[in-house]
């Protein structure tokens, strides 16, 4: 069969717009896709795959650097080398473009000529280039020190706070004190935090139900850990009108970072100290707990409770993971928050065993993205 026989009906089912299929029909054909494409490696194309895996990342550094991805995304028309190098070294720039096509970043479309497709899009957008950074500077400088961390912890789960992080780094401090001294990282921390995921977790949480038994004096919604507001945002926009409060508490130089939005409060608060806001409806801590091992999110949850009324709920807005046949970027989510953090990604019986030692009620699952298995894990007062 030819490739084209083969690759062509998926093209025209997707017709170049992969926004249009559902989440989960995407992520799965991605998945097969990529395993096809494995399962046809020879010992020697595994090793070339991998070989060009750190590169990949550092050439993505360098676009974002000589502003390829914003030049390419902004032209109407194929860009040439010389258009691109902007007075620097020619025969070099063209061999950074053409690595860049070669791994389909970029489209090459004539000699020295290049042009955007969905991945130059995807680069050119500031949000998914801080995340870039971050992980070229951040994540790739922890990951080099994970392995002689992991030989130095005789590779055990419990290292007492301490991460693969503070080693690559050579810090004593956890990673948001240390952020806190290097304003550039923590603001690509901050827009990777802002870029949208799989899923929506409005879409299991009724607001207009809840709105009409909550006054305009009470809180609706206290986001914890909310940085720089962008749920909050998304909530308030989504009900412009409902009655109640929407607070967003983070640390002083999150909150100082944070853009004002219309009917969204911000707040300067430690979670490691008693919630200020009290009788909200909800408070939601979004993808704030895997940043801590039990003990510490212990500490966070037990926070809340005396703030809560009877019929307060917390909403943590995290994975809860299948105990079996878990999406790659959950599995590596959960490494990432070991080697940054010594925490973790949790599953549903993770999560009941946290909550029930926080003293809180376990109440459900809601999950919102069946792949990922982004979910709203609500929990309430004991009775
Ligand atoms: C992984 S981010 C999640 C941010 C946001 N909830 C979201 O999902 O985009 C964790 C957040 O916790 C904040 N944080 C860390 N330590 C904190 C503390 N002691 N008190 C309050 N916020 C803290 C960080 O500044 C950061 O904004």
């Amino acid at each position: 069969m030819a490739m084209d026989d083969i690759i062509n009906p998926i093209r025209t089912a997707m017709n170049g717009n992969a926004q249009a299929m559902s989440e989960v029909s995407r992520l799965k054909l991605q998945d097969s896709l990529r395993a096809a494409a494995e399962s046809l490696e020879t010992p020697h194309d595994t090793m070339l795959r991998l070989f060009n895996s750190n590169l990949e990342i550092s050439a993505v550094r360098i676009g974002c650097d000589l502003g390829f991805f914003k030049a390419l995304d902004a032209s109407s028309t194929p860009l040439s080398v010389k258009e691109l190098a902007k007075g620097r070294d020619e025969l070099l720039i063209g061999r950074l473009l053409r690595y860049l096509a070669s791994i389909r970043l970029i489209t090459e479309t004539s000699r020295d000529h290049f042009t955007a497709n969905n991945c130059t899009k995807a680069l050119a957008n500031p949000a998914i280039q801080g995340a870039m950074y971050y992980t070229f500077h951040i994540g790739g400088a922890t990951y080099q020190a994970l392995p002689d961390f992991l030989k130095e912890w005789n590779y055990s789960g419990d290292t007492f706070g301490r991460c693969a992080f503070q080693k690559s780094v050579n810090t004593e401090l956890p990673f948001f004190p240390w952020v806190k001294g290097h304003p550039e990282k923590l603001a690509w921390f901050q827009q990777l935090m802002s870029v949208p995921r799989e899923g929506d977790w409005l879409d299991v949480v009724q607001f207009d139900e809840h709105a009409k038994s909550v006054g305009s004096d009470r809180a609706l919604l206290v986001d914890v850990g909310g940085s720089i507001g962008h749920q909050s945002a998304r909530l308030r926009a989504r009900y412009p009108d409902a009655p109640g409060r929407i607070i967003v508490q983070d640390l002083e130089e999150t909150i100082q970072a944070a853009r004002p939005v219309d009917g969204v409060e911000f707040m300067v608060h430690d979670f490691f100290t008693p919630q200020p806001i009290k009788n909200a409806k909800f408070y939601y801590l979004r993808t704030v707990l895997h940043d801590w091992d039990d003990e510490k999110c212990i500490q966070i949850l037990k926070n809340l409770i005396p703030a809560m009324a009877p019929d307060s709920q917390i909403l943590i807005d995290e994975m809860a993971l299948p105990t079996s046949g878990v999406h790659w970027w959950s599995a590596c989510l959960d490494l990432h928050m070991y080697a940054m953090l010594g925490a973790l990604e949790r599953n549903e019986e993770q999560w009941r065993d946290l909550l029930e030692k926080a003293g809180l009620k376990f109440v459900e699952i809601r999950p919102y993205q069946p792949v990922m298995r982004h979910s709203i894990i609500v929990a309430e007062l004991k009775k």
